[in-house]
């Protein structure tokens, strides 16, 4: 890399998530009075109504995943063996894997090549008689085509659910994500938008029978889900709650998730004016109705104009600081453990071609303008070194 390449943030960049004073207060908090616990300390009804409100959802279940969202979501429609869920090509396993968990088939449906997300016009051609819901995934923060797949369910019988869990914050048609499907699924893992301490999840819902069978079995499938326990066990359950600890991180940090989401979407402007006159990268493109999260800032190579592509690009970024990453280096249609899925596996020309041509960049709010010109920098003349 020649000198002129090597910029003050290069290899320094922050990680994510800082956790602050606030949160750990809040931990200490609970810890002190042993209240650890969902069935022990009013932390998960608290965050669960705050959370709720947040999104104007009547209900809202804490989780320990966003997989197990997903997976209870499935369970609560009744989506079992010899049913059918489309779920896009172009998203992360856990969008898929709890369809088979509920004996369900994966229909692998390609995505759109602007926003990576679900093609609804793909959406359409998958349908089957033996179809019973869509998984529409808002990926990298970007919202969905929640309109047109609303209407293909509509017409067709069919469940829409939201995976909302890289999403959380944005916007479509001026209207929170996660607040548009049947239920709608989150995730507060690590990385996210905001975590509740490394591992998290929530359903959204505004059907007072989906999210009291939903409490029950994340909690064994007792009855009463209160506190009171009697040991009565009417359905097959798991053990899904969230902890005391990680509700009380999850409200502190939902009291600063407009904050954190205004400052992805300045660093996301920042980013798009330094990169959009570069050669062969294409910028990240917003909807009309959209008001992304930002949680990924996802960049595409256009391999017409550079001799590279994510893999090469993304290595040799991070060679001189840059933490760029692929995303998502194998599609879910070619995928190991969806391998001998009839019909699903066949036809995925999007995916395909996005497995070979996005990286991502970290825009979290500990990215500093700093940063951002000095990626851009970086960007620029890596892809110059590669024009065809
Ligand atoms: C789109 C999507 N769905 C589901 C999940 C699963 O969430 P978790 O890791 O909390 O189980 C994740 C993230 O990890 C995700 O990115």
């Amino acid at each position: 890399v020649n000198d002129q390449h090597r910029i003050s943030t290069l290899g320094q960049f922050p990680t994510w998530p800082q956790i602050g004073a606030e949160e750990l207060t809040a931990v200490s908090a609970v810890l002190a009075t042993s209240t650890l616990s969902q069935l022990s300390g009013p932390h998960v009804e608290q965050f669960e109504a705050v959370l709720g409100d947040y999104h104007g959802v009547e209900h809202c279940v804490a989780l320990s995943s966003g997989t197990s969202a997903v997976h209870l979501g499935l369970v609560v429609l009744g989506i079992g063996p010899g049913d059918e869920v489309i779920v896009p090509s172009h998203t992360f396993v856990a969008s898929a894997s709890p369809v088979l968990y509920v004996g369900a088939r994966p229909v692998f449906a390609d995505v759109e090549p602007r926003h990576y997300c679900l093609d609804p016009a793909d959406v359409e051609r998958r349908l089957t008689a033996r179809t019973r819901a869509v998984i529409a995934v808002h990926l990298n923060g970007h919202p969905a085509e929640l309109e047109l797949l609303q209407g293909i369910c509509d017409r067709r019988g069919l469940w829409l659910i939201e995976d909302a869990a890289q999403a959380i914050g944005a916007q479509y048609m001026n209207r929170q994500v996660g607040s548009f499907g049947v239920l709608s699924c989150f995730s507060f893992w690590h990385d996210k938008i905001i975590t509740t301490g490394g591992e998290g999840g929530a359903i959204l819902t505004n059907d007072a029978n989906l999210a009291e069978r939903i409490r029950r079995l994340r909690h064994h499938g007792e009855e009463p889900t209160t506190r009171e326990r009697l040991y009565h066990h009417t359905v097959l359950g798991y053990n899904y709650r969230m902890t005391s600890m990680q509700a009380a991180i999850g409200t502190v940090q939902l009291g600063r998730l407009d904050d954190y989401v205004a400052i992805r979407r300045l660093r996301a402007r920042q980013l798009t004016d330094l990169l959009t006159d570069v050669p062969g990268i294409v910028v990240p493109d917003v909807a009309a109705h959209a008001l992304p999260s930002w949680w990924k800032y996802v960049c595409r190579i256009d391999r017409s104009v550079l001799r590279t592509d994510a893999d090469e690009l993304s290595t040799a970024l991070s060679a001189i600081g840059v933490p760029a990453a692929r995303r998502y280096p194998i599609p879910l249609h070619r995928q190991p453990v969806f391998r001998g899925l009839p019909a699903s596996t066949v036809d995925h020309p999007v995916a395909d071609r996005l497995s070979e041509e996005l990286f991502s960049l970290p825009i979290h709010p500990a990215i500093t303008p700093e940063h951002v010109a000095d990626m851009a920098t970086a960007i620029r003349a890596l892809a110059a070194e590669r024009i065809r």
